[in-house]
C-alpha cells in the first residue's frame, strides 16, 4: 500500500525549488506550499507600513505588527495572500528579494512561520519548498532534496524569468549580486541556516530541463510512498 508522504525541497536561491515542488504536488495529488512566499510576503507587509529603512528592520515594531499578518494561498491559482489581498506578482520583485532575505534572520518570525507551515504539512501530502524545510520544519520528511545548480545558470534562470515578466530593468548583474548577497545570508544565519540534511538527496540541475528533474524527483518519491 502507499501513504501519502512529506517531501522537503531545500536549496539555493533561483535553482528551481518552487518549479520542482509545483510539479510533483500536481503529478502526486499533494498541496504545494512555497515556503519562501511566506517569508517575502512578511517582508512586504513590513515594507508597507513603513518598518524597512533599506538596510533593516524596525524590531520592536515588526514584532508588535506581527500578529496583525496572515499568509495565506488562495486554492484555486495558489497565489500567495497578504491578509486576503492577492501579493503574488509584488513578492515576487527584486525589491523585496533582500528585505525577505533580512526577515527570515529574525528568530521571532521563523517561529511564527515555521509553527504555520508545520500545520500545514502535518497529515502528510505536502510538498514544500524552502531553505530549512528537510532540517527544520519537517526533519522526519520520507523523501528530503536538495536541488543545486551553478550561480551562473541560477542566475540566467531568474534574469530570464523577470525579462518574461515583463521586468525591463533589471541587469543580470543586479541578480546575480542579489543571489550572492542572499545566498550568504541565509548559509550564515544563526536561525536555521540553510543546510544540507545528512539524509537528502542531492540534484545539480544545472544541465538538467525541468521535465527531467521532475521525472528524477518523482521516480523516488513513488518509491518513498510505499510503506
Ligand atoms: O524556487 P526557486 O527560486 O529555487 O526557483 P524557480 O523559481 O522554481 O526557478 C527559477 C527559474 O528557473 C524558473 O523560470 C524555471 O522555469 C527555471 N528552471 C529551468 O530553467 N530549468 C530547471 N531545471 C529548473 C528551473
Ligand atoms: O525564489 P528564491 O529562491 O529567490 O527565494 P524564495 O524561496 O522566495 O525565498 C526568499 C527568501 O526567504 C530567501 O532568500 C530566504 O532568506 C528566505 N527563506 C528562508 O529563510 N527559509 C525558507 N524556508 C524559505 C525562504
Amino acid at each position: 500500500s502507499t501513504k501519502k508522504i512529506q517531501i522537503a525541497i531545500d536549496g539555493y536561491s533561483a535553482c528551481g525549488k518552487s518549479t520542482l515542488a509545483r510539479a510533483l504536488a500536481k503529478d502526486l495529488g499533494y498541496t504545494y506550499v512555497d515556503s519562501g512566499a511566506m517569508y517575502r510576503a512578511v517582508a512586504l507587509f513590513a515594507m508597507r507600513r513603513g518598518l524597512w529603512d533599506g538596510d533593516q528592520f524596525d524590531l520592536d515594531k515588526l514584532r508588535e505588527e506581527l500578529e496583525g499578518v496572515q499568509v495565506t494561498f488562495d486554492p484555486k491559482t495558489g497565489h500567495t495572500l497578504l491578509n486576503g489581498e492577492d501579493v503574488e506578482s509584488e513578492i515576487r520583485t527584486l525589491e523585496v528579494s533582500r528585505p525577505a532575505s533580512v526577515v527570515a534572520s529574525y528568530d521571532f518570525v521563523r517561529t511564527m512561520l515555521v509553527a504555520q507551515q508545520r500545520r500545514l504539512g502535518e497529515a502528510g501530502g505536502i510538498v514544500m519548498d524552502g531553505r530549512d524545510i528537510g532540517t527544520v520544519v519537517f526533519p522526519e520528511a520520507e523523501l528530503k532534496i536538495f536541488l543545486t545548480a551553478t550561480p551562473e545558470v541560477r542566475a540566467q534562470r531568474r534574469y530570464d524569468e523577470l525579462r518574461g515578466k515583463g521586468d525591463q530593468t533589471t541587469t543580470i548583474d543586479m541578480v546575480s549580486a542579489d543571489l550572492k548577497d542572499r545566498d550568504y545570508r541565509d548559509s550564515h544565519r544563526a536561525i536555521n541556516p540553510l543546510r544540507q540534511a545528512e539524509d537528502a538527496v542531492v540534484i545539480d540541475n544545472s544541465v538538467l530541463s525541468i521535465d527531467e528533474q521532475a521525472a528524477m524527483a518523482l521516480a523516488l518519491a513513488r518509491q518513498r510512498e510505499q510503506k
